[in-house]
């Protein structure tokens, strides 16, 4: 039988241009969420990853939401020369480029591997894509570029500056991509600074499911809810805001895939380098967040307060005002949505 998800992209399909689109590290968290969006607007995903931090499961259950297989390569971003053949024999219009390492505290111990994964691997794809002759790229930036915020919300014109070596790399590819993009006016790209992306698609199937002890708030509280950690520390609670816990701009990852799909559509008539806040412009709590997840799980999130984290600021939030109007996109899912989602996975990734 065929699937929703099926019919949705057949009907995308005809009604608008189809591009072909790879997607660097599409089988990690934030890759698999917009493969399904991509795939229901109509356009054909190729996924392009070395399962450093996935596995080929979460693409079995990616493709059981779309009812399709998805074409995958598995290699490294480094690897210019396999980049720049599967660039041109999947002929690909599109990149989003995922792929790259994301643990703050590790990239602190490992700085070099940070380095070499994020900032080599994005000029051994813009070489791949130069050579390949395709210009169009939208980059996983995120909100860490812009350091301890000096106002809030977070606007794009917000200083950036970095404490961390991830940070540091994502600023770096940023000015690289300033770079080339004024060297060359053929080239269409969207730097899209994510703020905190949580939740799961509502099939439950796909999530995150961090390897080891989560570093980040909602898949700890998840595992503290259903059992399998035992409770979460809180970082501080004397922080400068409402309840004194860090306050920070979660976004459900389907409106964050959605974003990206709004940033492709973007780049189809706009060249240049442009830069763009996905968040949904609303701060929570950690104490909100617990409260908001022992709603929509019905399981009570025992915590106790511990010191500060090194490098934890207090509050971070952006300001949507200029994504919304360039983008014609906005976040819209709600905080319950975020916590109902990442419990039906986090449920779900028990039992797999
Ligand atoms: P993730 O770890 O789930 O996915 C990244 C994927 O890239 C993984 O599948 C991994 O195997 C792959 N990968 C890593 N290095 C690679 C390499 N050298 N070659 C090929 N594949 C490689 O992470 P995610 O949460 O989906 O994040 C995606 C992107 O968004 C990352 O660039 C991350 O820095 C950025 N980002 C994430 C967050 C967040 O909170 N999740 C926030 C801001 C920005
Ligand atoms: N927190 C706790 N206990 C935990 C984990 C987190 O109290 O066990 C608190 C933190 O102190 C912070 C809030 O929960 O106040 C959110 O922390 P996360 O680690 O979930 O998220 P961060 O905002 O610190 O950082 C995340 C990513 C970064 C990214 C940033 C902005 O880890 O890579 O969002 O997008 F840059």
């Amino acid at each position: 039988m065929l699937n929703q998800s099926f019919l949705k992209q057949a009907f995308h399909a005809l009604s608008q241009h189809k591009m072909n689109v790879l997607l660097t590290g599409g089988a990690g968290y934030i890759g698999n969420h917009t493969a399904v969006a991509l795939f229901e607007a109509g356009h054909r995903v190729v996924v392009y990853d070395n399962f450093s931090n996935s596995d080929r499961g979460a693409l079995k259950r990616l493709e059981q939401i779309l009812g399709a297989p998805v074409t995958t390569i598995e290699g490294d971003v480094r690897d210019t020369a396999l980049l720049q053949r599967t660039l041109t024999e999947q002929q690909i219009n599109a990149v989003i480029h995922f792929a790259g390492l994301k643990a703050v505290g590790e990239s602190v111990s490992k700085p070099v591997d940070y380095y070499a994964n994020n900032v080599q691997g994005a000029i051994s794809l813009l070489q791949a894509m130069q050579a390949a002759q395709c210009k169009t790229l939208v980059f996983s930036s995120s909100a860490t570029v812009y350091g301890d915020p000096k106002y809030l919300p977070i606007d794009e014109a917000h200083p950036t500056s970095a404490t961390n070596p991830y940070g540091r790399s994502k600023l770096h590819i940023e000015e690289i991509l300033s770079d080339l993009s004024a060297s060359d006016p053929s080239w269409h790209i969207a730097a899209l600074r994510y703020f905190n992306p949580v939740g799961a698609h509502a099939s439950a199937l796909i999530g995150e499911n961090p390897n080891g002890i989560p570093n980040n708030l909602m898949p700890f509280i998840a595992q503290v809810a259903v059992g399998k950690l035992p409770q979460l520390k809180v970082f501080g609670n004397d922080y400068d805001t409402p309840d004194g816990t860090g306050v920070r701009d979660y976004i459900h990852v389907m409106d964050l895939a959605e974003g990206h799909l709004a940033a492709l559509k973007f780049l189809t008539q706009q060249g240049g380098l442009h830069t763009f806040n996905l968040g949904t412009g609303r701060g929570y709590s950690v104490l909100e967040m617990i409260k908001a997840f022992e709603a929509a799980s019905g399981k009570p999130v025992p915590f106790s307060v511990a010191p500060r984290r090194a490098g934890d600021i207090a509050s971070c939030y952006a300001s949507v005002d200029f994504s919304a109007k360039q983008l014609n996109w906005r976040a819209t899912r709600d905080l319950k949505d975020m916590c109902e989602s990442g419990w039906r996975f986090q449920q779900q990734a028990q039992q797999v």
